[in-house]
């Protein structure tokens, strides 16, 4: 065992009042309501991971000239701390996102965070900023760790000096609307991911990539953007944040394999892992764009949902592309609501962890 990084610690001296806390803890949307203090560690080649500090939240002093800012070497996770029904504070397989954040860091050639390292900074900054967690009916404390690279040069080549620093907000629904599902945009025009680059890493450039589509979706006013493969524009992939689901009418349920360009989502995994559990046939394989089009019509496919750690488990209800519209299903499907409230129940504490899931801060 791994002895525990110390983090030196520096209060926040000027937070705001409980009674302001907890009017911005009631309805605090998704990501804009930020808790009051970051974790931080400096990575200097030759020496290591150094310095592990908890600071005041406060804006990064970097050089013009840091790599990040140039050529794009970032990554992040993300993940949320839930308030059980006693009051603690716990994770959802935080083990899991630190070693996905390695994975990441190494596809990005960065220097990798040890895992005891992360889990120990995000143990920190959870313990510190639990009042930050909002009451489970309203949702989380959604924690994102990042990682970036500060060297100031700007010759093409991996980074000497790195920063790896959380910080988090609380975080209601992920989708502003009206409970229900919601409508997506099936892009046909730019690709998120191809075989060999960084779709399976969880890097700000995948993301960066997204965003075009992402701003036609909401042009044809849809919630979100679904991806199709690169080389085909066959195949559905993963959506702008989150991976893709289906139920069939027989009971399976089925979503892309993880070949390079979708993210392995923990969501993803756990969703497979508990409808395995409930005796629902599940495959990871291809499902053609067209077939789900046509198995909409036919009424062999029964549901579609997104999944990932912002948006859970969000039921789908239409998709739209340039040819038309295809309606999936007007309400929330019953295997998808079981689902997520099967994992939700565990997430927050509700019912027993049969795979050991849950740790608590
Ligand atoms: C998450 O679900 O945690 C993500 O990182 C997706 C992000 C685009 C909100």
């Amino acid at each position: 065992t791994t002895r525990e990084t110390v983090f030196q610690i520096t209060p926040k001296t000027d937070a705001v009042s409980p009674e302001e806390r907890a009017a911005l803890l009631a309805n605090p949307g998704f990501g804009r309501v930020f808790s009051d203090h970051m974790a931080v560690v400096t990575y200097t080649e030759g020496k290591g991971w150094h310095t592990p500090q908890i600071l005041p939240r406060q804006p990064l002093v970097l050089d013009p000239a840091a790599s990040v800012l140039h050529y794009a070497q970032e990554i992040f996770e993300g993940m949320k701390a839930y308030r059980a029904p006693n009051g603690d504070a716990q994770l959802f397989r935080p083990d899991a996102n630190a070693r996905r954040f390695r994975k990441s860091a190494e596809r990005m050639a960065m220097a990798e965070v040890p895992e005891e390292l992360f889990l120990d900074a995000v143990n920190q900054l959870v313990k510190i900023d639990a009042g930050w967690i909002p009451d489970p009916e309203v949702g989380t404390l959604y924690l994102r760790p990042f990682m970036i690279a500060t060297e100031a040069a700007l010759g093409v080549k991996p980074a000497s000096e790195y920063k790896f620093i959380v910080i988090a907000c609380a975080a209601g629904e992920y989708f502003s609307k009206d409970a229900g599902p919601v409508s997506v945009w099936v892009e046909e025009r730019t690709v998120r991911a191809s075989r060999g680059g960084t779709g399976e890493a969880k890097c700000g450039g995948n993301y960066a990539a997204s965003l075009t589509a992402q701003q036609e979706a909401k042009e044809h006013g849809c919630h979100q953007v679904l991806f199709l493969d690169a080389a085909e524009r066959k195949w559905i992939e993963e959506m702008g944040g989150m991976n893709i689901m289906a139920v069939l009418d027989d009971g399976t349920l089925q979503t892309p394999p993880l070949e390079g360009t979708i993210l392995p989502g923990i969501t993803r995994d756990s969703l497979l892992t508990l409808a395995r559990d409930k005796g629902l046939t599940v495959k990871e394989e291809p499902y053609a764009i067209d077939q789900l089009y046509a198995d909409a019509k036919s009424g062999r496919l029964r549901e579609l949902f997104a999944c990932g750690t912002a948006a859970v488990v969000t039921p789908i209800g239409t998709l739209k592309s340039a040819e038309g519209t295809h309606v999936i299903n007007g309400q929330t499907g019953d295997v998808t609501a079981d689902l997520r409230k099967t994992l939700c129940d565990i997430q927050f504490g509700r019912a027993p962890d049969p795979h050991g899931w849950v740790h608590k801060v």
